[in-house]
Formats: C-alpha cells, structure tokens, sequence
C-alpha cells in the first residue's frame, strides 16, 4: 500500500540498547499488522546502529502489510566530550532539546505527507508523551521492563502506605499486590537510600508523573507470565502486555532490521561446532561493568567450572580492553570464545547453549524465557534484582548467585551455580520450566494468542482514529 495512504505511528526509543531493542521489535510488529512506523531515537544512537549493523537505518522498508522508516533527532551534544555517555547530562540534554526536536520531527511528517496519527514513547522520555498530547495526538507507552517491576515502581510513587526499607540490611519486606513478598535485596535497588545512582530514582519517579496521558500502557511481558500482577493493578494502571516482542522476528525482512548499537562478533559458527546443550553463554547486557576483582572472580569461576562457555565482556565506557586476566585468556582459549557484543537473540535459540549466565535484564529475561533457556542470575542494580527473584523462585527457571549486592560473588559460588543450572539434581526440572514459558511465549504471540489479541486492539484503534 502507498505510503501515504497508512496511518502512521511514531515510536521513540531511549538511546540505550536496553530500551532500543524493545521499542525497534515493537516498531516491527505494529508495522507487521499495517501501519507506517517511523523508529526514532537520538542522532547518535542511530549512528551507532548503522555502523553497527547492515540495516537501512533510513530508508523506507516493507514489511508485511506495512512499512519501517528511520528519524533519528539530534540532543544537540559533542561526540568528542569525553563526558558524553553520563546518565545525568544525557537526560539534561534529552529533557532540553528533546521536546523540540520531535515537535519539529512531527510537524515535518505531516509536511511531507504523512502526518503522524499517534506516538509511543518509551517511559524514561515522558516530554515525548507531553509533546504528542500538545499536539493532539494520541499517545502510548512501552514499558520495557516487567509488571513486577512496574507494581513496585508504581506503589513507591503512589502509595504513602507501603513502606519501603531504606538499606539492605533493613528488616522491612515489602508485601505488593499479586507478588511474592520481596525482602530487601530484591526490591530495584534505586528504591534504597543507600542507592548510588540517584539520578536513576529521579527518572524511575517522573516515568508516572504524565503516565495518565497515555491510552496504553503496552508492557514487554505477557499475561500467562504474570497474570496476578497484573490483575491487581486492574484498576489502579491497565497494562497491555504485548511480548514477547523479540518472538515476532519471524520473517526475513524483519530479521535484518536489528538494533545493535555495537558489531557483533561472529560465533555461531563457533556454536555450530559443539554439541547440543554443552556451552554456558555468559552476558551482564550493555551497561553492566565489573570491577577487576569481581571479573577475576568470575573468570576462575567459569574457568573451573570445566565447561565450554561463550562469554561478552564489555570494555568500561571510553575504554578499549575488556580487563579479563591474560592467563584466563591464555588457559580457556580451547574451550572458550571471548567476545565484545554478539547477536544475543541468536545466541540464546542455539542448540549448543545449556544455560545463560545473566545480569537478569528485562530484556535477557524475556529473551531466556521464551528461547527456553535456563539461567544463572548475577544482578547487579535497578530491576535486574526484583527479575533474578522472579526468573529463580517464580517462574522456577534458575539460580541466583549469592553475593549480597555490593559484596563480592566468589568464584566457588560462580562455579557452583554453573553446575547446579547445567547438570545438578534440579537442572532437569528447571530446564523443563524454561521450555513450558517457550512454549506459553510462542502461543502468546501466535494469531489470537493473548499479546497478538492486545497488539492487534492497539493496531485496530490507531487505525479507525486516523480514518
Ligand atoms: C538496561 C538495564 O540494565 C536493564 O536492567 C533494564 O531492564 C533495561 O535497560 P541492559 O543492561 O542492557 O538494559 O540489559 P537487557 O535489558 O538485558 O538488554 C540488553 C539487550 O542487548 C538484550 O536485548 C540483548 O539481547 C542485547 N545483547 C546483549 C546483544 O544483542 N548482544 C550482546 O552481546 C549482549
């Protein structure tokens, strides 16, 4: 169908790779059901994309029944400061020229000819809602983590009755509507005062403060995973689930469009020469850094655990080396593959891979759940706590590393947790949990499966508003 003729829908992405993964499957999917979808996110993320990977970040491509094009906005920074990749200038600079930048981005679409009929922003840009709704348009969210973690958020900005503790050691559980109690350590850590990144719980705490603009709260995650939380919010916030949204990358059109904002190494075919069910693949996301001890730790770790594994290991931010020991490097190169970034979606669906050694980032989670791959959980901060309690003791799919947050998780307990996930007594029964949420992802988002249902309401309204 001509270009023109479809109703159009704005996606804008945070400029990280935890929010640009979901929103880009997302754009895809709505695409997929006929609709114009333009993606954007920041001038340098798109940059970052298209050295990454071989998309055509900016040409119009068709897929299914509609169509994926590229805007990419300018937050007016210098890639050569050597400050550019710190959280709180980024959102100073976003929160400053954001605003205009998009009103100007949607008032040249309709200049050209397709005028934008609604926006879905992601929750840690709230003046993109702000921008839609001045303008009349109709407006949505993607929230990128899991409802879980929204009920947590929401009750701490909402709800002066729930106490939450203030430190680790504290003796406060907090009791939240359809959740398992959750003691301190898997509360997101930027609820505790003792939280190092007070920036972070400033954005976590504006994410709701225009959330009731949004005609959707579409939520990465679906209703057979947590259908309990979900219902107790009821009510209070309507969440959409909507995922697995990776689970739509079911044609070759939309594979090729990916949101890497780093090159992936080759190692499938690396993969490819091991036996079924033999490789530990090892991936903290792309923000997560260890220090040098807690990396030496986890190296003896993987190194005595004896298994083959695949590991990416992000260099710090402006930084070239990744900091593995050299004798690690030296001793494991005939069992193991040590890469900066890889093609993780991939990764998880291969045969070879026996469990998933993870900082439990929403995105990871939903990625092992309905790969059916089990983990090793090794959180670090912010959601990644609350989803490594769920991933272990609720949807009964793995272990979680013992180290109190801060403290140091020691290469006994790094090694014992590989063992237990890929050959100890319960790994038969987690890995058939593993393989019962993929199966339940697969049916959630097949034709009429309860986030294809939901999606395709999402779809229906859209179009019927800009007829
Ligand atoms: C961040 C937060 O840390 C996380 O807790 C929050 O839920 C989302 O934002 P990040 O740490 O990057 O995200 O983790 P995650 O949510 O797991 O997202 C990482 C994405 O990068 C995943 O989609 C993963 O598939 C992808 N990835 C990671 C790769 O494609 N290749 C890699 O080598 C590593």
């Amino acid at each position: 169908m001509e270009e023109a003729k479809l109703a159009h829908v704005l996606v804008v992405a945070f400029p990280s790779q935890g929010h640009v993964n979901p929103v880009l499957r997302l754009a895809k999917r709505l695409a997929s059901k006929g609709l114009l979808v333009t993606f954007s996110s920041t001038e340098e993320a798109g940059l970052m994309m298209r050295k990454a990977t071989d998309n055509k970040a900016s040409t119009s491509i068709p897929i299914g029944k509609g169509k994926m094009r590229f805007e990419f906005f300018s937050d007016d920074h210098d890639l050569n400061d050597p400050n550019h990749t710190d959280l709180d200038a980024l959102m100073e600079r976003l929160e400053k020229n954001g605003p205009k930048a998009m009103a100007d981005l949607i008032d040249r679409q309709a200049k050209e000819g397709r005028p934008v009929s609604c926006v879905i922003t992601n929750p840690f840009l709230p003046w993109a809602l702000d921008v839609a709704t001045d303008a009349g348009i109709q407006a949505g969210l993607l929230w990128v983590q899991s409802c879980a973690v929204f009920t947590a958020y929401y009750h701490y900005c909402n709800d002066p009755t729930i106490k939450y503790p203030a430190t680790l050691e504290s003796e406060i559980s907090v009791e939240l509507p359809g959740m398992p109690v959750l003691a301190p350590a898997d509360i997101p850590s930027f609820m505790l005062e003792t939280n190092p990144y007070k920036s972070l719980t400033d954005v976590i705490v504006n994410q709701f403060k225009n959330i009731k603009k949004a005609s959707w709260v579409l939520v990465e995650s679906f209703m057979e995973l947590e259908r309990p939380i979900i219902e107790a919010l009821e009510g209070k916030a309507s969440l959409l689930p909507i995922g697995p949204l990776l689970k739509s990358l079911q044609d070759v059109e939309s594979n090729t469009i990916r949101g890497d904002l780093w090159k992936s190494a080759d190692c499938i075919e690396w993969l490819d020469s091991h036996e079924p069910g033999s490789v530990v693949y090892v991936s903290l996301g792309s923000v997560v850094v260890l220090d040098k001890e807690q990396l030496e730790e986890m190296a003896w770790g993987i190194k005595n655990s004896g298994r083959k594994f695949l590991w990416v290991v992000r260099p710090a931010p402006n930084e070239n080396e990744t900091g593995l020991p050299e004798w690690f490097l030296k001793e494991t190169a005939e069992r193991g593959m040590v890469v900066p970034w890889c093609p993780q979606d991939e990764v998880l669906l291969h045969p070879s891979v026996a469990c998933f050694f993870t900082h439990c980032g929403w995105n990871s989670s939903m990625e092992s759940l309905c790969s059916g791959v089990p983990v090793v959980g090794f959180p670090q901060w912010g959601d990644q706590v609350t989803n490594a309690k769920f991933l272990a003791d609720v949807f009964g799919v793995g272990v979680r590393v013992k180290a109190d947050r801060g403290s140091l998780a020691s290469r006994e307990e790094v090694e014992r947790c590989i063992s237990e996930v890929v050959g100890g007594p319960r790994a038969e029964e987690m890995k058939k949990m593993a393989m019962k949420w993929k199966e339940a992802a697969a049916e959630a988002v097949s034709v009429g499966g309860s986030s294809d249902r939901n999606i395709q309401a999402v779809v229906d309204d859209v179009k019927q508003k800009a007829a």
